[in-house]
């Protein structure tokens, strides 16, 4: 299981001493949630924090961007150091081009999917996408609970998947503790997004290890 802490949850006053502590875990991707306060109402952070995350670790840097227009700036998170690039179907018009867009910049790609859109969508250039990032929660805030009729949600696509042949990463975003990652295990998720879980724990590093254990 690829487990990919939040860094949503983290102590931003200690940004440093948290992304440090990742990169010294069993976490195998570092998330990072961009949020514009259009897409989703919520404001994250952008490019600068970025940046400085990227500054403290080698790990890949997995970037679920939370954004309207999300074509316009390509080319600045590749350059701010993201390795993947999760954009939401619900934010891009022409996705196709979006997609090709990212690939041409050297990044993976992910397409987010919010809990009410339907996989069936992403059938036609799902050979294309590196990830899909199944939203488990209504994407904005850390800290929600878990919405149920995602496990089944990740059953479908990976019965897709392989319908298509197809080797895209399965990712699952929201409420994520062990109950739930169990769960989404068990219904062929191949990566984990954990925030409030990981950071509210006493042990994080720890907490991390048992999720990767799952
Ligand atoms: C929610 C974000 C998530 C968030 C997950 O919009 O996309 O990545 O950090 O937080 P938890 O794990 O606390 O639900
Ligand atoms: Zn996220």
């Amino acid at each position: 299981m690829i487990i990919s802490p939040s860094v949503l949850s983290s102590d931003f006053g200690n940004l440093q001493r948290d992304t440090e502590m990742l990169h010294h875990s069993t976490a195998d991707w570092l998330h990072i949630d961009v949020m514009d306060g259009v897409f989703v109402p919520n404001i994250s952070f952008g490019f600068p924090v970025l940046e400085a995350i990227r500054k403290h670790t080698t790990k890949t840097l997995d970037v679920h961007l939370m954004i309207a227009n999300p074509d316009q700036y390509i080319d600045a998170f590749q350059k701010a150091g993201a390795d993947i690039l999760t954009v939401h179907y619900e934010a891009c018009t022409h996705l196709h081009r979006t997609v090709s867009a990212i690939k041409e910049k050297g990044m993976k790609v992910g397409v987010a999917l919010n809990p009410h859109t339907s996989i069936e969508l992403l059938r036609p250039l799902i050979q294309e996408l590196d990830l899909v990032l199944i939203m488990s929660v209504n994407p904005g805030f850390g800290g929600q609970k878990f919405i149920g009729s995602s496990i089944k949600k990740v059953r479908d696509l990976a019965k897709m998947i392989d319908e298509e042949s197809a080797k895209t990463v399965i990712e699952v975003d929201g409420g994520v503790n062990i109950e739930t990652g169990k769960l989404l295990a068990e219904a062929g998720a191949n990566a984990l997004v954990a925030g409030s879980f990981v950071f509210n724990s006493s042990n994080p590093s720890e907490t991390i290890s048992a999720l990767k254990a799952l």
